[in-house]
């Protein structure tokens, strides 16, 4: 049945920007994410530039990844970057303990990722290692990199074919340094930030972005730790959260599942609504104004791998659920842009939540992949407030908003609105009036199917794709838009 909801977008009332680099990507070491998904080598028979995949390359161009987070996660912090430069027959081998105990050639390095994000044409986010590293070697990293002059570092990168520095703004001290990054307390690792990033110098033009190892999920007070102690030295505090849909021991798959596993696992990615509002209430106490980036930089949907696949590996399937869990996150962050400036879904390919999947030559796209195609309409537009009224979706007791928004409007004054229905039954019919600017022609696409498990396979590459939307219709300045059951839609307004 149909059911009504109803939304005032007030499009002259908007003040904040949405950044790009909400719309970032996380690519770690771990199982084919860099290896096989992202670099082949020069000499694959699988077409590359320097040894990275076209096909990939291409396809993520279309979506405008803003950034891309690099070398992990857990694997970060094991990480010895000085390994992974100068001719690749040399570079040592080591294992990557967390993730499948594979043998970790290093042929991906510093250089090799640098130059994907020039192929990108992305900014690079390094994450450098605290939990088992040494100041020593993340401060030389940093001069590596960005030394324009003469120094060692500057040197070494200069005979292993770099003569000028690189620009790297986004720099991670440490990754999850409550767990795998060192299994620390937060008033240690409070410390340890304040002495890791006193040696990231910025040299030259190049700003360090200085991001701290921020939250797990709902640990509040490892925020208000990191605040107190080191705010003031501080771009940034990450936060991770994953939307499980039963639990660590058996997570649920990612294409089997009933209607209140799904229902489950939507209230927990609405769940990072709250999060992101306490964590910045939290924020708020240290820095009102608001200067300090709260960044999700790792969200995302966690399944049990694909049966037969390396668990360490964690390659999973993507469905339509997992469009609407993208779908429902990047409104959450769009509407809290004031303090949400990053965030880095996980991870770019075959890995977790991911927007492309590849199976030797071959590469699929994800519903995944095509929210992002939808929503960078959003990147760097003024976020316009919103009052929606919406209703209600019931499972087991847990009640849910059926609709989920954000809008925005560009610099060239084109408004979009990105709207999602949960709901597995019922069309919602959302009367939206906009107010504070004419509107004279709608447009939108749509990412919907018929089974909610839907997804793209090698074979079928095509089952979830957007499609022209026709379900709007405009009376002077009121929308009437009929969202299906389970869609993600994206309108244009001119
Ligand atoms: O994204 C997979 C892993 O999840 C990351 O390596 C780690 O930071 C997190 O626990």
């Amino acid at each position: 049945s149909a059911q009504e909801n109803k939304m005032v977008i007030n499009a002259d009332q908007g003040t904040q920007t949405i950044s790009k680099h909400i719309y970032g990507q996380f690519s770690e070491h771990l199982g084919h994410c860099i290896y096989g998904g992202i670099w082949v080598g020069e000499n694959s028979s699988i077409p590359n530039t320097r040894g990275i995949r076209n096909d990939v390359v291409e396809a993520l161009k279309r979506i405008n990844i803003p950034n891309l987070r690099w070398p992990g996660g857990c694997f970060a912090d094991e990480y010895h970057w000085m390994d992974g430069i100068g001719p690749r027959e040399n570079r040592p081998k080591m294992v990557n303990t967390h993730w499948g105990s594979v043998v970790e050639d290093n042929s991906f390095g510093t250089h090799e990722f640098l130059d994907l994000c020039e192929q990108l044409n992305c900014e690079p986010y390094i994450c450098g290692n605290v939990g088992s590293g040494t100041v020593e070697e993340m401060s030389k990293w940093v001069e590596y990199i960005t030394f324009d002059g003469e120094s060692p570092m500057a040197k070494l990168r200069q005979q292993n074919g770099r003569e000028k520095p690189w620009k790297v703004k986004f720099w991670g001290v440490g990754n999850e340094n409550w767990g795998c990054g060192g299994n620390m307390k937060a008033d240690y690792y409070a410390d340890l930030y304040l002495r890791f990033s006193t040696y990231c110098r910025n040299y030259g033009e190049n700003k360090l972005f200085k991001i701290a190892g921020g939250p797990n999920v709902d640990d509040y007070n490892w925020t208000e730790t990191l605040m107190q102690k080191a705010g003031n030295r501080m771009n940034g505090v990450s936060l991770h959260y994953y939307v499980v849909p039963n639990d660590w021991k058996d997570k649920g798959s990612a294409t089997q599942f009933d209607e209140n596993e799904y229902y489950r696992t939507i209230g927990k990615a609405y769940f990072m609504q709250e999060l992101v509002e306490k964590h910045s209430a939290v924020m708020d106490k240290y820095d009102p104004q608001k200067k300090i980036a709260l960044m999700p930089d790792e969200w995302g949907a966690w399944y049990n791998v694909e049966p037969g696949t390396n668990p360490g590996f964690l390659f999973q399937q993507n469905t339509m659920r997992d469009a609407i869990i993208a779908g429902v996150t990047l409104n959450i962050f769009n509407q809290h842009c004031d303090r949400v400036k990053m965030s880095n879904i996980a991870q770019m390919v075959n890995v977790l939540q991911a927007m492309i999947l590849t199976d030797n030559e071959k590469m699929v796209l994800t519903p995944t992949y095509w929210v992002f195609d939808l929503y960078k309409v959003h990147q760097e537009a003024t976020m316009l407030p919103m009052i929606l009224s919406s209703n209600k979706c019931e499972n087991n007791g847990k009640v849910m908003d059926a609709v989920n928004s954000s809008a925005s409007i560009d610099a060239d004054g084109k408004m979009h609105i990105t709207l999602v229905n949960i709901d597995l039954s019922n069309e919602q019919i959302v009367s939206c009036d906009i107010k504070g600017h004419r509107v004279s022609k709608v447009s939108g696409q749509i990412l919907t199917s018929p089974q909610v498990n839907d997804h793209n396979t090698f074979d079928k590459p095509n089952t979830v794709k957007p499609s022209d939307f026709k379900g709007v219709k405009m009376d002077k300045q009121n929308l009437s838009v009929k969202l299906p059951p389970k869609s993600v839609v994206m309108l244009e307004l001119e």
